[in-house]
């Protein structure tokens, strides 16, 4: 285990990072309820996962020593529980920016927890709540990001990284720090209740928004248009002249 830092910043002042975890999730989880009170803003590196989760208990399978993998522990109490998705969207955000600062104006936000680039997936993210009572008490926001990786399992489809896209290699805990630095800052911007301003942005950003697609839902597969993310979360779906809510699992994207 070793200790870094970067400074100025909270998010990533404590930065742990492993040689190998299970999950670096699950590694901050059992931390957060078993020692003693962690720094908000903790972040847990491991160059190696060998049970790295995905969502919906799907796994995420990473290169060791080539990619990001990385959890942060976050505090958001001054959140509802009903508006747990808008942490969401400030994670994702800030994800967009600094990887649009590389890879240029195709990076998008597949919902509800993709990053694509060039119509392929490129990171994930896993947040993972944790409520007491009525009340949120941390949030575990977990990353992986495609970094120095270029070859994939072949279960893997639709998949790239930085090193595919632009041809060569990155340094990984630069880009850590640009990805701590642009969290914190649109974690400040949700605490400060900018949730308008993160709103717009987030839609901006979202895949394939407005645009005809064709969608697997209900058993097949239809022609729809994503016209906005509901406060839930929900997936807004114009479809057939009706407008649809779906839940992550309950749609799935067709590439065409
Ligand atoms: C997804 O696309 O399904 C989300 C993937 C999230 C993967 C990251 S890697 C670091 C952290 N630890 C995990 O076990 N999962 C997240």
């Amino acid at each position: 285990m070793q200790n870094n830092t970067f400074s100025g910043l909270f998010v990533g002042h404590n930065l742990i990072t492993l040689k190998e975890v299970d999950s670096t999730n699950t590694f901050l989880k059992d931390a957060v309820s078993k020692s003693a009170p962690l720094m908000e803003g903790t972040v847990i590196m491991a160059d190696r996962q060998f049970a790295g989760r995905g969502q919906a208990a799907n796994s995420w399978q990473s290169e060791a020593g080539k990619n990001l993998t990385f959890s942060i522990l976050l505090n958001p109490v001054f959140l509802k529980i009903e508006q747990q998705f808008e942490l969401n969207k400030a994670v994702s955000i800030a994800l967009n920016d600094v990887l649009t600062k590389y890879l240029g104006d195709c990076v998008y936000i597949k919902w509800p927890n993709d990053i694509y680039v060039n119509n392929k997936k490129i990171g994930g993210i896993l947040i993972e709540n944790i409520i007491q009572g009525k009340k949120f008490k941390h949030a575990i926001i977990g990353i992986g990001l495609n970094v120095n990786q270029v070859n994939f399992a072949d279960n893997l489809k639709n998949i790239t990284s930085f090193k595919q896209e632009l041809h060569q290699d990155y340094h990984l805990m630069g880009l850590l720090g640009e990805i701590c630095s642009a969290i914190e800052a649109k974690y400040l911007q949700l605490k400060a209740s900018s949730f308008k301003k993160i709103n717009e942005d987030y839609l901006n950003r979202i895949y394939l928004i407005g645009e005809i697609a064709s969608f697997k839902f209900d058993g097949s597969i239809q022609k729809g248009k994503i016209i906005g993310i509901a406060e839930t979360g929900q997936l807004v779906l114009e479809t057939n002249g009706e407008i649809k809510y779906f839940n992550n699992k309950e749609i799935e994207f067709i590439n065409q």
